[in-house]
């Protein structure tokens, strides 16, 4: 039986944060990771256009290397596009959206913060989600951008300021009864988990969809083969960092190696 190969699709490195819950739970898998940082930030791109992008971008990987099933690792992406994507192509499409589900159970005031990019909290399919499954809660939502690129800069080996952090939460730090239950509807989020939680000063639960993607992959390629693949997992990003515009590309370069990659490279 051959490997089976799989691709964890961002626009940044925010798919890592599914990428190391999915490779635990198919350790037997080769894995492609390909970020869209030509296109980032995606949570503020126009749906019509983001459609398109992720329609050539995907296909183009896709005709280079045998591909049996693609995690779009990204909620603004999922959010938009799942549908065309999936319209599209013959092979399985797993995506990510907010776990609105998940955290009405797990509250107790009732509140629930939803944090997440621009375009996701402002999407329809958002909407959808919180109208079926959060009835009854209450649902206060932040959309940030500033939050994403922070996530961002960590994994470039920067020093993520607290105050930085307080700001984009400001509008619930300064409630009477604040959400005890926050989703992390971007991937990028759960990288800043202890961040986020330094902000309060009572317990929080964050809760990001993560496992459930991972559980969904296991479930359509089982474990994937025999043995655990090690050493030959490779990322791809699509547009050359810039050192004068603040990037360090080296210490990204060590993040990716950190999650089990072997080569971060341009992809052409
Ligand atoms: N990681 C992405 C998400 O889950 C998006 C970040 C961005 O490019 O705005 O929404």
């Amino acid at each position: 039986m051959s490997v089976k190969q799989v691709l964890i699709f961002d626009s940044g490195i925010g798919g890592l944060s599914v990428f190391e819950r999915v490779i635990k739970q198919s350790p037997a898998i080769k894995y492609f990771y390909l970020f869209d940082n030509a296109y980032f930030p995606y949570g503020e791109l126009k749906p019509d256009f983001l459609i398109q992008r992720l329609m050539s971008l995907l296909s183009s990987f896709v005709g280079r290397h045998k591909i049996d099933l693609i995690v779009i690792a990204c909620n603004s992406a999922s959010t938009v596009a799942l549908q065309y994507l999936r319209g599209h192509f013959s092979i399985p499409i797993v995506g990510v959206v907010p776990a609105i589900k998940p955290a009405t159970f797990l509250t107790k005031n009732g509140v629930i913060g939803l944090l997440a990019t621009p375009a996701t909290i402002n999407g329809a399919y958002t909407a959808r989600l919180i109208d079926e499954f959060a009835a009854g809660k209450q649902v206060l939502k932040i959309g940030s951008t500033q939050l994403v690129k922070l996530a961002e800069l960590k994994l470039q080996g920067k020093l993520i300021q607290q105050a930085d952090m307080e700001s984009v939460l400001a509008a619930w730090l300064i409630l009477e009864k604040m959400p005890d239950t926050i989703v992390l509807g971007c991937t990028h989020f759960p990288l800043l988990k202890a961040e986020i939680a330094r902000c309060f000063k009572h317990k929080i639960n964050l809760v990001d969809s993560g496992n459930a993607i991972a559980q969904r992959v296991t479930q359509l390629l089982g474990k994937g083969g025999m043995a655990e693949i090690k050493n030959t997992h490779q990322a791809y990003f699509t547009k050359v960092y810039q050192p004068d515009e603040g990037a360090n590309f080296n210490a990204l370069q060590r993040s990716f190696l950190a999650y089990g990659f072997n080569s971060l490279q341009l992809y052409i």
